[in-house]
């Protein structure tokens, strides 16, 4: 579903991502970590149209989207939920989820409206509400549910867990699980949280200073001496579940 190849990308003179290669088939969900400035953004960024690759092979349910600006991309089938979690706060949460899907039938907004408030019922009774006054986690919803009234097939996230409390992680990631299980949606997850992204994801990728470092399944990592010191602080088991 989302296919990225030998990606190169960077700003001005500076070169951060050298040949990056993923797959997220339809129903899966790939996890990248990585320390700060490894070129996680930088990746989310290039393949959402937002900046420009300076070569490699993006494509998105089979259409080659290299190079597009980030309306065709996201017309192609892609949301992207960037990391600074902003909504329109003087507008109400009902009016935020409503511009997400300014391209679609209004016959179907409704239903998608109805999809989104199901994955977080939080927001129903808050429809009427400014988004500003949200707190961070609902806030976080809203800017998914924004990603999600445009009907997309590719979802890439940068950061959603960032300053918020572990149930309200455990929320968010669950409804990305069921957006996975239940839509069938491709997830890209950039996360900084790798405990709560292995529990998550169907794979994990490492990255390290603008490249892939290693990838495998959560439990393949996790036994991994390397990552386990680096991201996991020793305290990953298998059976942990998001809850
Ligand atoms: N707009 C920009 N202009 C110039 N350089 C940038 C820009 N954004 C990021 N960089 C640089 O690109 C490199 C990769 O940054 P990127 O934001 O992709 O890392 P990251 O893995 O997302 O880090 P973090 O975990 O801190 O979010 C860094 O060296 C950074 O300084
Ligand atoms: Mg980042």
């Amino acid at each position: 579903m989302l296919h990225v190849e030998s990606l190169h990308a960077g700003y001005d003179n500076l070169r951060v991502l050298h040949g990056i290669d993923l797959d997220v088939p339809a129903g899966d969900l790939l996890a990248v970590i990585g320390a700060n400035g490894a070129g996680k953004t930088t990746v989310l960024r290039a393949v959402s149209g937002l900046i420009r690759p300076s070569s490699g092979r993006v494509t998105v349910d089979g259409r080659a989207v290299t190079g597009l600006r980030a309306e065709k991309v996201a017309a192609a089938g892609l949301a992207h939920v960037p990391e600074n979690r902003l909504v329109f706060p003087s507008l109400t949460v009902a009016d935020n989820l409503a511009l997400g899907g300014w391209t679609r039938r209004s016959s179907r907004l409704t239903d998608d409206r109805d999809r989104v408030l199901d994955l977080f019922p939080r927001l129903r009774s808050r429809l009427a509400q400014p988004a500003g006054t949200l707190s961070g986690g609902e806030q976080q919803m809203v800017v998914i549910g924004r990603g999600l009234m445009a009907g997309p097939k590719v979802l890439v996230l940068d950061e959603p867990s960032v300053g918020l409390a572990p149930r309200l992680v455990a929320e968010i990631f669950a409804a990305l699980a069921r957006l996975r299980d239940e839509a069938g949606l491709a997830i890209l997850l950039v996360e900084q949280n790798a405990r709560a992204a292995f529990r998550v994801a169907d794979r994990v990728a490492v990255m390290d200073r603008g490249r892939i470092a290693t990838k495998g399944t959560p439990a393949e990592l996790a036994g991994d001496d390397r990552v386990q010191r680096a991201y996991l602080g020793g305290g990953y088991s298998e059976s942990s579940t998001v809850d």
